[in-house]
C-alpha cells in the first residue's frame, strides 16, 4: 500500500466527522495508517486514494461500517470504572431495598450506549443480580447498543476469553459464566439469566433513536471522548430527554460535561442525575 498522506488523513477525519460525529485527532494518524494498511492488503483496493474515492462515492452502509471499525476503538472490560457501581449500590439499589425509592410497575430500564463487545451491559446485569436478591420479581431490562457490527456481534454472542474475566471476583465468575469446552476451551459464555436481561442492537448515536424511554440509568462511557463539544452537548441533551427525573447518567472518568448546557447535576465523579 502507498503511505497515507496528511491530506488523505484529513479526508478520512472529515468523513468520520460527517458520518458518526467522530473527532479524529492527528494523534490517531499512526493507528489509522496501520489499520488501513492491513485492511487494504486483504482487500481488492489498489491504493488509499481508490478506497477513499469508493467511500466518498459509492459506499453503502455496510462499507461505511467496515471503515468505522478501522477508525474506532472497542477497548472495554468487566467492572471497568467501579465508581459507577459503588454509586448505584449506595444511591439506587440500597434505597430500592429499603423502600425509600419506589419504581412504578417494578420496572427498571438501563441503556448501555456504546456498549462495545458487551462487558459493560453484562457487568450491569451481574451487579443488579448481586444487589437485588428479589430480581426475579422485577421487570429489569438492559438495552445495549453500539455502532460497530463486530462489537454488536460479540456482545450478542457473549463469549469472552477467560483472561477477560480476571477483573471479576471468582465467585461471580463461577455463578455467572459457563466455561467453554472443546473448541470453546479457554473461553466462557455469560449465563442465560443475564443474557435474557440484555437486548443488543446496532445504533448510531448520531441517528434518530427508535426508543422512547424513560430510562432509569444511562451509561455512555468512553464514547463521547471522540466527539466535539457541540456533538456532546446535543447527545447528552438527547439522553436527558429519555431519562426519567432523578435518572442517572454515567460517563467515562476521562470525560466531562463541564461547560456544556445540560439539565443534569453532578453527584459523584463522572456521575450525573437529571
Ligand atoms: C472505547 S469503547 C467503550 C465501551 C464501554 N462503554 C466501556 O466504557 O467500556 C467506545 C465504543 O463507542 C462506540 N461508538 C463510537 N461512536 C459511536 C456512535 N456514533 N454511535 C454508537 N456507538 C459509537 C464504538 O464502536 C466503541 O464500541
Amino acid at each position: 500500500m502507498d503511505a497515507m498522506s496528511a491530506k488523505q488523513f484529513e479526508v478520512i477525519a472529515s468523513l468520520a466527522k460527517e458520518y458518526w460525529g467522530l473527532n479524529l485527532s492527528e494523534r490517531k494518524t499512526d493507528l489509522v495508517r496501520s489499520r488501513l494498511g492491513k485492511f487494504l492488503a486483504r482487500s481488492s483496493f489498489q491504493s488509499v486514494e481508490e478506497y477513499l474515492e469508493h467511500l466518498r462515492t459509492d459506499a453503502d452502509d455496510e462499507d461505511r461500517l467496515v471503515f468505522f471499525d478501522l477508525l474506532s476503538t472497542n477497548v472495554t472490560s468487566f467492572f471497568r470504572e467501579r465508581q459507577h457501581f459503588d454509586y448505584l449500590e449506595r444511591e439506587f439499589y440500597t434505597p430500592l431495598s429499603r423502600g425509600t425509592l419506589t419504581l412504578p410497575g417494578k420496572r427498571i430500564r438501563v441503556w448501555s450506549a456504546g456498549c462495545s463487545t458487551g462487558c459493560e451491559p453484562y457487568t450491569i446485569a451481574i451487579h443488579a443480580h448481586e444487589q437485588m436478591p428479589d430480581i426475579a420479581e422485577w421487570d429489569y431490562q438492559i438495552l445495549a447498543t453500539d455502532l460497530s457490527n463486530t462489537a454488536v456481534a460479540a456482545a450478542t454472542n457473549a463469549i469472552y476469553p477467560e483472561r477477560m474475566l480476571e477483573d471479576i471476583e471468582r465467585p461471580l465468575v463461577r455463578k455467572y459464566f459457563l466455561k467453554g469446552t472443546g473448541a470453546q476451551a479457554g473461553h466462557a459464555r455469560v449465563a442465560k439469566q443475564l443474557r435474557s436481561m440484555v437486548s443488543v442492537a446496532r445504533l448510531n448515536l448520531m441517528d434518530p433513536w427508535p426508543m422512547k424511554g424513560p430510562f432509569d440509568i444511562i451509561f455512555c462511557r468512553n464514547v463521547m471522548i471522540y466527539f466535539d463539544r457541540n456533538t456532546r452537548e446535543r447527545l447528552v441533551n438527547r439522553f436527558c430527554d429519555l431519562l426519567r427525573p432523578g435518572g442517572i447518567l454515567a460517563i467515562g472518568s476521562s470525560e466531562t460535561l463541564s461547560g456544556i448546557d445540560v439539565p443534569v447535576r453532578s453527584v459523584a465523579p463522572s456521575t450525573y442525575v437529571k
